[in-house]
C-alpha cells in the first residue's frame, strides 16, 4: 500500500573497480593510455598502443615483432566458428554475427573449460598472452566475416604480412584480386579511428568484462558479454544511432524542431552528451577537425558531441555501411577489454564483482492469502 516504509542503508556506495590501464578527465578531456596523453598515441602503429594498454609499457623492437607475429598467426578462425557464421542468416546484423562468433570461439577451444579457470590455468602468464593475441586478432577476421553476411560473399583469409587495419581492409576488399593492396590512406585513417576507440576506463561494456572476469569465466565468454553491452545505442551502437537520427533530420533547418523534440525528451541527440566528458570528448576534438560545422549548432547548448558523433560520419565517408560501424568500434576496444580481463586475472585483491545494491523498495511486509485479499 502507498506509504510503506522504504529502506534507507545511510550510506553511499564509493566501492570502485582498481584500474591501472586509462585515464580520463571528464572536465579537463583528458585521456591518457597508461599515462600517455592519447593526442600522442593517435597516429602510432596499432600494435605498438596495444602492447601498451595490455602490458602497461611501450614495447621494446624485438616485443612489437614478437606481438604482432602471435597476433597475425592467430588471427585465422577455426573451420567450426566459419560454419557458424555461414549458419547465420544473410541479414543478422553484424554485431551479432560478432556476438556468436565469440560464443562458438569459447567452445572452440577446450582449455577455455571455466572450470579450468577455476584451478588457475589463466595464471600463466604464456596462456593469458596466447588467448589475448588470440583475441586481438581474431576479433578483425570474425568481423571481416560479419560484413560479408550481408554482401554474399567470402572474406579474404588474413594476410599475415600486412598492418592490422591494412590487413583487416584487405579481408573486406581483396576479394581474390591478386596482390592486391588497400588504399594507404583508407587504412591509416582506419587505424588512428581504431587507435582512439582501443581502451576507456571503465565504461559500460568494459565493466561488463570486468564483471564477467571477475566470475572466472574464460576470456571470449567475458569478452561475448561486453561485446553485447557495447551494442547498445546509448553506448557503442551510438555511431550507428547517429547516422539515422541525422537521416530523420534530413536538412539543417530542420534542426530546431528536433531540439525541441530532445528538450521534450520525445528524442535523443545521438553521439552528443557522455557520463564522463562534460565538454569535448578528446578523441572527438581529433577527428572533429573536418566536421567543425557539424557542431557549430550543438556546442553553443553545453552538449557536447562525443566520439560517436564523429566516428559514424567518418565510417560513412569511407564507405562503410551505418549498421557495421559499432562492429569497427568493437575490433580496437577487444584490446582494452583484454587488459581489463588481464588485470583482473593478475590483481591478487579481484574478487567477484557485486555491486552493492541501494534498495528503496518496501522494507517488510507480511503475506495474506488471497481469500483475505480484495
Ligand atoms: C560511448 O562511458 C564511456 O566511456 C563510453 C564511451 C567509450 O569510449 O566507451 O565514451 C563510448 O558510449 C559514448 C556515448 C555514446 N552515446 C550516445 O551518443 C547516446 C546519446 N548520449 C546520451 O544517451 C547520454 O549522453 C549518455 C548515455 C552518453 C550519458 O547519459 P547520462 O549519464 O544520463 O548523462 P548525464 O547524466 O550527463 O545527462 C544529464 C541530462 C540527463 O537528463 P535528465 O535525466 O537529468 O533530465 O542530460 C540528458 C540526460 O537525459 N542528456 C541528453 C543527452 N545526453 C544527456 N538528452 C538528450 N540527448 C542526449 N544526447
Amino acid at each position: 500500500g502507498v506509504g510503506l516504509r522504504t529502506y534507507d542503508p545511510g550510506y553511499t556506495n564509493t566501492s570502485a573497480v582498481i584500474s591501472r590501464i586509462s585515464y580520463i578527465d571528464g572536465d579537463r578531456g583528458i585521456l591518457r593510455y597508461r599515462g600517455f596523453p592519447i593526442e600522442e598515441l593517435a597516429e602510432q602503429n596499432y600494435f605498438e598502443v596495444a602492447f601498451l594498454v595490455l602490458y602497461g609499457d611501450l614495447p621494446s623492437r624485438p616485443q612489437l615483432a614478437l606481438f604482432t607475429d602471435a597476433v597475425m598467426r592467430h588471427c585465422a578462425l577455426p573451420s567450426s566458428v566459419e560454419a557458424v557464421v555461414a549458419a547465420l542468416p544473410h541479414d543478422t546484423h553484424p554485431m551479432a554475427v560478432l556476438l556468436t562468433g565469440l560464443a562458438a570461439l569459447s567452445g572452440a577451444h577446450p582449455e577455455q573449460n571455466p572450470a579450468l579457470a577455476g584451478e588457475g590455468v589463466y595464471k600463466s602468464r604464456a596462456v593469458q598472452d596466447k588467448q589475448i593475441a588470440r583475441l586481438v586478432g581474431k576479433i578483425s577476421t570474425l568481423a571481416a566475416l560479419a560484413y560479408h553476411k550481408s554482401t554474399g560473399r567470402v572474406a579474404t583469409r588474413p594476410n599475415q604480412r600486412l598492418g592490422f587495419a591494412e590487413n583487416f581492409l584487405f579481408m573486406l576488399d581483396a576479394n581474390g584480386v591478386p596482390n592486391y593492396r588497400p588504399n594507404p590512406r583508407l587504412s591509416r585513417a582506419l587505424e588512428i579511428m581504431f587507435v582512439l576507440h582501443m581502451e576507456h576506463e571503465m565504461n559500460c561494456s568494459t565493466a561488463a568484462a570486468r564483471h564477467l572476469a571477475s566470475s572466472g569465466v574464460d576470456v571470449y565468454t567475458a569478452i561475448a558479454g561486453a561485446v553485447g553491452a557495447l551494442y547498445g545505442p546509448l553506448h557503442g551502437g551510438a555511431n550507428e544511432a547517429v547516422l539515422r537520427m541525422l537521416a530523420r533530420i534530413g536538412s539543417a533547418d530542420n534542426i530546431p524542431a528536433f531540439i525541441e523534440g530532445v528538450k521534450a525528451k520525445r528524442e535523443k541527440l545521438f553521439g552528443f552528451g557522455h557520463r564522463v566528458y562534460k565538454n569535448f570528448d578528446p578523441r572527438a576534438v581529433i577527428i572533429r577537425k573536418d566536421y567543425a560545422l557539424a557542431d557549430e549548432y550543438f556546442v553553443s547548448r553545453k552538449l557536447y558531441p562525443n566520439v560517436d558523433f564523429y566516428s559514424g560520419l567518418v565510417y560513412r565517408a569511407m564507405g562503410f555501411p551505418p549498421q557495421f560501424f559499432t562492429v569497427l568500434f568493437a575490433i580496437p576496444r577487444v584490446v582494452g577489454y583484454c587488459a581489463h580481463w588481464r588485470e583482473s586475472l593478475v590483481d591478487p585483491d579481484t574478487k567477484i564483482i557485486r555491486p552493492q545494491q541501494d534498495y528503496r523498495g518496501v522494507w517488510l511486509r507480511h503475506y495474506e492469502p488471497l481469500a483475505a485479499r480484495a
